[in-house]
């Protein structure tokens, strides 16, 4: 079959297979952003403000890691930086020489980024890299030192094996004692991770399903969202947070000219959500290729910033 896109390619693809399933990459059209930057707000989705109060406390900890008072900061996935500006403003009150360099898919997201870090830090160089990152990393690679940040827990939706090779990639763009801060969601209470992706506002849930209005908007799809149901569910063994749509009857859908039949309570499956441990996070990043690992923690112990040295 032609393909009109790889979108198209992939949806097709993947509910062609015996365990249907689509790419958590198609979650964030521009609806997916907005329901996204909710989810970021909810009571229950306690990582952002984790991670804020790790780079609000220890931003200086975590520069005595990197002894260099000039460098590069390479931001990957930067989003709009509200949170990476708390992190550059420490580092330059404390006297660092820095140029940041955020890089972001969406152009939109940049102008914002900018925005808001250039108003709060003047002075600050900042110059940003557009595009997909695996495209983009070329272009950051004679910059030395430099530290890279791969924040919000992003690496949790690379299922375990792409991980490593995600974190294998990015090391192969950095020298000898460049710094890459991850931030990443550990493992903690079942039932904690389980009501955050399972929000009481429902917000988590349409996140998933507006998969299917975008299936039915770009590809000429005949989703009834009503005919499908939200289904997150943790496995503590793994640590790993699947979430899934359930098709509440038999039923067959159009995509454009193809049609996929649905089971009842047949799973599609959508995004995985990695937690780790400290020890599962060494070992990751060994394999990966870095030398050193230095975690910090927020006061809760729910989330950390892993400084991974090359
Ligand atoms: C973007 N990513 C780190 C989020 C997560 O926690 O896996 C996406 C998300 N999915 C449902 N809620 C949030």
């Amino acid at each position: 079959m032609e393909y009109r896109n790889e979108f198209e390619k992939d949806v097709i693809q993947g509910l062609r297979q015996p365990q249907k399933s689509l790419s958590s990459k198609y979650l964030y059209d521009e609806k997916g952003d907005s329901l996204f930057q909710q989810i970021m707000n909810l009571e229950e989705y306690y990582l952002p403000e984790c991670e804020l109060e790790i780079l609000r406390n220890q931003t200086l900890e975590i520069a005595k890691t990197f002894p260099f008072e000039r460098f590069d900061v390479v931001e990957l996935g930067a989003g709009d930086g509200s949170k990476t500006l708390h992190f550059l403003k420490q580092l330059v009150e404390a006297g660092k020489e820095i140029t940041y360099y955020p890089m972001d898919i969406s152009e939109k997201v940049l102008e914002t980024n900018q925005r808001l870090v250039s108003q709060a830090i003047p002075n600050l160089p900042i110059c940003p890299v557009h595009g997909d990152y695996f495209k983009t990393l070329e272009s950051i690679k004679r910059l030395h030192p430099k530290m890279m940040l791969f924040m919000g827990s992003n690496i949790g939706n690379y299922p375990n094996s792409t991980a490593v090779n995600f974190l294998k990639l990015v090391g192969g763009y950095m020298q000898p004692n460049d710094l890459l801060l991850v931030g990443i969601d550990l493992r903690k209470n079942p039932n904690t991770i389980v009501n955050a992706y399972n929000d009481n506002k429902g917000i988590t849930r349409e996140f998933n399903l507006n998969l299917l209005k975008r299936i039915n908007r770009e590809l000429n799809g005949t989703f009834q969202l009503s005919d499908f149901d939200h289904y997150p569910y943790y496995d503590p063994i793994a640590g790993i947070m699947y979430s899934y749509l359930v098709s509440l009857k038999h039923q067959s859908v159009k995509i454009g000219p193809e049609t996929i039949q649905f089971r009842k309570h047949e799973l599609l499956h959508t995004e995985v959500s990695q937690k780790y441990s400290l020890e599962e996070i060494e070992a990751m990043s060994k394999q990966a290729g870095f030398r050193q690992v230095d975690h910090f923690l927020d006061s809760k112990e729910h989330f950390t910033i892993s400084a991974l040295k090359k």
